[in-house]
């Protein structure tokens, strides 16, 4: 376990203990890099910084970095009237892939502040398979029914429990390959 993910869950916690989630602009770019910033901030040099250079994962490279900024103000303008709009905003943002690391942590906290203003709910991360959400990720491409069942089947009213929030938390950082358990167990 590195140093840096454990000290970005406690930025994490931060961000929702301090109320200075609230702060942060619900479904635009500005948010994202705002939530991407208070995770990585002194931990990351890139904190908030749109990259420049090209990545990709599993064989499937995301956006051009030439292009990035523009898709980015297109992504912010899409709709999140309904939760398959808003997976559909989601998956194209995943699909921008706007930092070099941390894409994954910083927007499952984005698209539930989505899901929380315009449709009072989260998802439930803690009962989201790792295994079959990464699969979804991968397939939403192409498609993202796939993520959307996935997702639709672990939605929860209980939008301000903290313990709903916090153990979503540390799911998604699981999803990334940081375990809480080994952490404390080499301290
Ligand atoms: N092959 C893929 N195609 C599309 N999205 C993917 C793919 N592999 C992973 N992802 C998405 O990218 C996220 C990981 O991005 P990354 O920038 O490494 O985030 P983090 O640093 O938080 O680990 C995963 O959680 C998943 O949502
Ligand atoms: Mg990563």
């Amino acid at each position: 376990m590195k140093n840096i993910d454990k000290e970005s869950l406690e930025n994490a916690y931060r961000l929702f203990d301090s109320n200075d989630i609230e702060k942060i602009e619900i479904g635009t770019t500005k948010g994202l890099q705002n939530i991407h910033h208070y995770l990585f901030d002194r931990l990351d040099d890139f904190a908030g910084k749109v990259r420049t250079l090209n990545i990709s994962k599993g064989g499937f490279r995301f956006a051009n970095a030439l292009y990035l900024n523009e898709i980015l103000v297109k992504i912010e303008q899409m709709p999140e009237s309904s939760f398959e709009e808003i997976i559909a905003k989601y998956t194209e943002m995943n699909i921008a892939h706007p930092f070099l690391e941390g894409n994954g942590r910083t927007m499952r906290i984005w698209l539930d502040m989505i899901l929380k203003t315009r449709l009072k709910k989260l998802v439930n991360w803690q009962f989201v398979d790792k295994t079959l959400y990464l699969q979804a990720m991968e397939r939403s491409p192409i498609n993202d029914l796939e993520l959307r069942t996935l997702l639709s089947q672990n939605l929860t009213n209980e939008i301000d429990n903290r313990e709903v929030i916090f153990k979503g938390i540390e799911q998604s950082y699981y999803y990334e390959g940081y375990q809480k358990e080994d952490d404390e167990f080499y301290q």
